[in-house]
């Protein structure tokens, strides 16, 4: 029996900490806890120690209480389904706090409501979480999670605190991130961390009935940011982007305003390696909105021969041009991979599958019956009339096609270290030197599969105009084409006309070795709406051409939107491709579409549109009427 030790708090007495030591923890971590618990009430305090043991005792403890199951098949694996209600990000309760509004979302012109960050008084704010906070964790345990973005005690890593009333949260940011009770010796000096509180908002008893035991509160959900004080409170949801808060909260918001403050980026990037086959690498960084072929991209199996592809990370770069080299170098500040499911293949991304075979969790995915993961794009991997137990609940036998085993934001959530290509510098202390920036997004219209911006500028208006089909990544469920600038919408942490100029400021220091931008499109269709162009593997083959345009080769022309491939200067050995219709720039389209992007950003930004932007769009125009 060890003795169980007691967190005196005012007003509540003594709490029990039934894992670790309150007393050894920073003065400052202590002051801000103690007024946590005096907030939410929980029955216990947990001190996350980031141990294998530890993991072990918080699954075995969700196993039995149903949140999770363990899939048989594999090591360490388990699934787990979520209430139907609480699947995805929610962008519309998703706000930032400051003191002037327009620290946060710019000057939209009258009308037009702003979708660049949602804003709220701090007078507002407040009303809200005492509404909702005190007394949230009644009756239910208080993790500490202490974690590292980055590798624990890089110059380019930052440090954040968790608390969470959610064990599965407990499990996901051990795969997410770094956590370590090694985090305590660095704040101890007084060094500062991001402050993360996150409840499921359902104190015991629940006041409604808890869905496939997994307690959530849509109705109240909300996801606050504090950019200024660097802290972050979340309420009401157990999905990933709403309550693994070292993710989108910490590394994208509240990082791109501290990287806005000390002058580097955060942004929502895949980092990849690729060698040619002289055996020359280059790293590319690329933003595409979710689910729009991060993760794929970033592990692919190249398709032509000669080719390496490495992996350092799938969804978001931290990056800063190096002082001295002039060198952007960046590093993935996670630890993990949280994938979408469904589409994931041993022929679309062999890594990713063979990556989340072991130490990974599964969430609204479909079972075999023989203890597997099933969802929709494993068919041809699944022997016909097996039966699938679908996220929803309900048995069917593979091959019925009125029934869908998993829900299209089902995700992966699985170590990085063990992604076969996974780069063994992932985590050098001082990132890898990005050479190309590609932007991208779901154009199943008009939109040519790879185009290179004429100079950073032109890089940055490219990035700018970004437009996707909408995915079930967040709540928008029709299907329609929505402006996403830098796939950076539903991340931005401050004022994204100060955002666009911070990216255009880097071409002021003649030090700085600008990396080539890019705008790649895969998903365009023709008029059966069939992909033109196959994807996945042979994405390989565009950025072979991205990469001989970093070495300068003569093999861009330019158009109207930007300098498009010469004919015959991609490799499209052994495809049958349509290669006019894939890369055709239809007039009308064109005009169509830079006058309403000016009308979108000019609306969204007013007069927080940087000049320069407006400069590219009108050249643009000039350019396109010479068509
Ligand atoms: P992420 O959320 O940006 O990381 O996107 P993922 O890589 O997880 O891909 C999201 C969805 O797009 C999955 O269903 C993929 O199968 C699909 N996808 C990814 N890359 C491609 C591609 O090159 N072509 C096509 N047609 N689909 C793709
Ligand atoms: P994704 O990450 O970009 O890989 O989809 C999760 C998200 O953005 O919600
Ligand atoms: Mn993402
Ligand atoms: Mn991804």
């Amino acid at each position: 029996f060890s003795e169980v030790h007691y967190i005196t708090i005012e007003k509540l007495g003594n709490v029990p900490v039934t894992k670790g030591d309150f007393q050894s923890l920073p003065s400052h971590v202590q002051t801000w806890l103690a007024q946590m618990i005096q907030l939410c009430t929980p029955h216990a305090v947990h001190i996350c120690d980031g141990s294998v043991e530890e993991a072990e005792m918080v699954t075995k403890m969700l196993v039995e209480g149903g949140q999770l199951a363990p899939l048989p098949k594999y090591e360490n694996c388990y699934i787990c389904r979520t209430d139907p209600r609480d699947v995805a990000r929610v962008e519309s309760k998703t706000f930032l706090i400051t003191k002037d509004k327009h620290e946060s979302v710019p000057h939209s012109r009258d009308g037009a409501s702003c979708v660049l960050g949602l804003w709220k008084s701090s007078d507002e704010i407040k009303k809200d979480i005492d509404d909702r906070f005190p007394g949230c964790m009644r009756g239910r345990t208080l993790y500490v999670i202490p974690y590292s973005m980055g590798p624990i005690g890089s110059s380019l890593s930052k440090i954040g605190v968790e608390i969470t009333d959610s064990a599965y949260v407990v499990l996901s940011m051990r795969v997410m991130t770094r956590v370590s009770s090694d985090i305590w010796k660095h704040l101890r000096n007084g060094e500062e961390f991001v402050r993360c509180l996150h409840s499921l908002g359902v104190p015991l008893p629940a006041a409604q009935p808890i869905v496939n035991n997994w307690p959530c509160n849509p109705e109240k959900t909300i996801i606050v940011h504090f950019p200024d004080s660097r802290k972050v409170m979340s309420f009401g949801s157990g999905y990933g982007g709403n309550s693994l808060l070292g993710k989108k909260c910490f590394a994208l918001r509240i990082a791109g305003r501290i990287a806005y403050d000390e002058g580097w980026l955060a942004e929502h990037m895949l980092i990849m390696s690729v060698t040619n086959p002289q055996g020359e690498e280059k790293f590319i960084a690329a933003a595409f909105p979710s689910a729009c072929g991060k993760t794929n991209l970033a592990m692919l199996t190249p398709t032509i021969p000669g080719y390496t592809v490495r992996c350092v990370g799938d969804d978001i770069a931290w990056m800063r041009f190096d002082k001295e080299t002039g060198e952007l170098r960046a590093i993935n500040p996670e630890a993990g991979f949280f994938g979408v499911a469904p589409g994931t293949n041993m022929k679309t991304n062999p890594n990713a599958i063979l990556t989340c075979l072991q130490n990974s969790i599964f969430t609204n995915v479909g079972e075999t019956a023989d203890g597997g993961f099933y969802w929709e794009g494993l068919e041809e991997e699944t022997p016909a009339g097996t039966e699938i137990t679908g996220w929803t609940g309900e048995k069917y036998k593979l091959g019925d096609k009125t029934k869908k085993s998993s829900h299209p934001n089902a995700r992966f959530c699985c170590p990085a270290r063990q992604c076969p290509i996974i780069h063994d510098k992932w985590e050098n202390p001082a990132g890898v030197p990005i050479s190309a920036i590609i932007f991208g997004g779901r154009r199943p219209e008009g939109v040519p599969l790879v185009v290179e911006a004429f100079n950073w500028a032109h890089g940055v208006f490219l990035a700018a105009q970004l437009k996707s089909e909408s995915t079930a990544a967040a709540e928008h469920t029709a299907k329609q084409i929505m402006h996403d600038p830098f796939a950076m919408r539903p991340f931005v942490g401050y004022n994204f006309g100060k955002y666009i100029q911070h990216w255009l400021n880097f071409e002021k220091n003649p030090n700085n070795k600008l990396p080539k931008i890019f705008h790649v499109n895969w998903f365009r269709v023709d008029e059966n709406n069939k992909f033109l162009w196959p994807g996945y593997g042979d994405n390989i083959r565009v950025l072979d051409w991205i990469i001989r345009r970093v070495n300068n080769e003569d093999i861009a022309e330019p158009s109207a939107v930007g300098l498009l491939p010469k004919k015959g200067s991609l490799n499209l050995q052994g495809l049958n491709i349509n290669w006019d219709k894939l890369m055709a720039l239809p007039k009308d389209y064109w005009i169509g579409d830079v006058d309403e992007t000016l009308q979108w950003l000019d609306g969204q930004l007013g007069d927080d549109l940087p000049q320069a932007i407006r400069e590219e769009i009108q050249k643009q125009k000039e350019r396109l009427s010479k068509l």
